[in-house]
């Protein structure tokens, strides 16, 4: 099966969260599973040009009343998976992915229909076609529609697609006026199509047209299909009258094991965790912590973003320190935010400490050092910070919503089992009883906390089952089309 990728970012090229973990390793693992597999990315200023070459391809993009040139590089991922970057120097030279913290570039919609577009010319330029199309949230949200109009009697027109969403908050809306960018005739700026409020949705335009859609747990499959957190598209959904699937993301181990990190300075496994002591003394030191073993440390990882419940975080922490607990945070984003954390260590000094800014090393040395890692989320389409703190053994202290309710089994103080402490409501009180109920277990129960950090590290989210569930899905979608293809035979045969 010939399977088409295309995402806006993607590790270990590019990446701002979860989405471009996931981009960088779910089609290798399809390939390991027999499928040809190619991924197509924006060329942003921040990726690396080595082992990447310039072919001699180049691309005209219609978007609007102008066709914008662009030009084609063609490398690999780590586990060899063919990457084509997109390059248009206007679009994707400039210093962020998205847009300044906290903001969107002005020009976001012509930028990813140049790459959704482009993708597919890129497929008649190599005249390779693929059975299946796979996007991810509305950056490339409006190929479903493509294959639908301008590429209908193309060779890519017979390709499914599916439509994974990664987020349903971040819908890729614009001013109606750009409507004619997309490339799409205003007869698709309908209700049922891509007008949503008056504005251009790409994330519903996508909705109606993808063969099947996708998401990243069964818990957030239920909520996107209801509000509030279908956020007015759930509407979009339930026209489409076919479930939402609800795949699990996976997490890499080759690159998340605590056994063999490179970027810690110890390594420990859940039989030997003398290293994690020694990950946590280092953590401390290097976020000049006071060096204090017997303290529970909470540590966090994230966006700093209103989805990731940090604004009621800020409220709390004041309280929150009153516990006899260390904290460090490792974020960027909302300006805010990054204001109000920035100085918490003159604030606490020795007990709380933060790193505003993005640092690949500095997260993997959080997740290894800390205790307990903090995931208060408004929502939680997924989560993969939580099945990393799982993994190098810091029990994640999460709100139950999405996936971190898919993936934390809540701790049972009868028993000592589970693999993380729960709580329901997202207010500082709530968050405040938490964080109380894993430090007082901490304190008082010390051979839960091993058990649980045990049971957690013994866990294997893995990708190779999300990516059969995937294939399911593409079978579905390769049947859906077909039975479609014989219906519209059918009506032409009939007239
Ligand atoms: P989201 O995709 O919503 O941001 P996830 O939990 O799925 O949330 O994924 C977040 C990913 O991004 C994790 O791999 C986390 O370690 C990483 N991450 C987030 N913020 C930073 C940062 N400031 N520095 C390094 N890694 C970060
Ligand atoms: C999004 C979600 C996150 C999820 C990630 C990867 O960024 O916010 O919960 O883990 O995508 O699917």
């Amino acid at each position: 099966m010939k399977v088409l990728h295309i995402a806006s970012e993607a590790v270990p090229l590019v990446k701002t969260g979860g989405l471009a973990d996931v981009a960088g390793i779910l089609p290798g693992i399809l390939a390991g599973l027999g499928c040809d597999v190619r991924l197509v990315l924006p060329r942003y200023r921040a990726i690396r040009s080595e082992g990447f070459q310039k072919l001699p391809i180049s691309l005209g993009v219609p978007l609007g009343p102008k066709e914008e040139w662009g030009a084609v590089w063609q490398g690999s991922l780590p586990d060899g998976t063919p990457v084509f970057l997109l390059e248009h120097d206007a679009f994707y030279g400039r210093p962020e992915l998205y847009g300044p913290p906290g903001e969107a570039y002005e020009d976001n919609l012509p930028r990813f229909a140049f790459l959704s577009r482009g993708a597919l010319q890129l497929c008649h330029a190599m005249a390779w076609f693929p059975d299946i199309i796979h996007l991810h949230d509305w950056q490339t949200s409006l190929v479903p529609a493509y294959l639908h109009t301008v590429e209908r009697h193309s060779p890519l027109g017979r390709a499914p697609s599916v439509l994974t969403i990664h987020n349903m908050d971040y819908q890729g809306n614009f001013p109606a006026e750009q409507m004619p960018l997309t490339g799409l005739g205003w007869e698709h700026f309908n209700h049922m199509e891509l007008e949503f409020h008056d504005r251009v949705s790409l994330l519903k335009g996508g909705i109606a047209h993808a063969t099947e859609i996708t998401t990243v747990s069964p818990t957030y499959a239920m909520e996107i299909q209801g509000s509030p957190l279908g956020r007015g598209l759930e509407t979009s959904l339930a026209q489409r009258n076919r479930p939402v699937h609800g795949i699990l993301n996976g997490m890499d181990y080759t690159v998340w094991d605590p056994s063999h990190d490179s970027f810690l300075s110890r390594h420990y496994d859940r039989k030997r965790l003398a290293g994690k002591k020694r990950c946590k003394a280092d953590l401390q030191r290097i976020m000049g912590l006071e060096e204090r073993s017997d303290l529970p440390l909470f540590g966090l990882v994230t966006r700093l973003a209103w989805q990731k419940g940090i604004d009621v975080l800020a409220k709390a922490l004041s309280r929150l320190l009153e516990l006899d607990v260390q904290f460090c945070i490792l974020g960027a984003g909302d300006p805010w935010a990054e204001r109000f954390f920035e100085d918490i260590s003159k604030r606490w000094p020795g007990k709380a400490a933060s790193f505003i800014g993005y640092s690949e090393e500095l997260a993997h040395k959080i997740y290894a050092g800390a205790d307990f890692f903090l995931m208060p989320s408004r929502y939680e389409p997924c989560g993969l910070g939580q099945l990393y703190a799982i993994r190098y053994g810091a029990l994640p202290v999460v709100r139950d919503t999405g996936g971190l309710a898919d993936t934390v089994e809540n701790y049972d103080e009868s028993t000592g089992n589970g693999t993380g402490f729960k709580f329901a409501d997202l207010n500082p009180r709530a968050l405040f009883d938490a964080m109380g109920r894993a430090t007082s277990t901490y304190y008082h129960k010390p051979t839960h906390i091993a058990r649980m950090r045990a049971q957690g590290m013994a866990l294997r989210f893995e990708w190779e089952r999300a990516a059969r569930q995937y294939l399911d899905v593409y079978r579905m979608a390769l049947q859906r089309r077909e039975s479609a293809r014989m219906r519209d035979a059918e009506v032409k045969g009939n007239l």
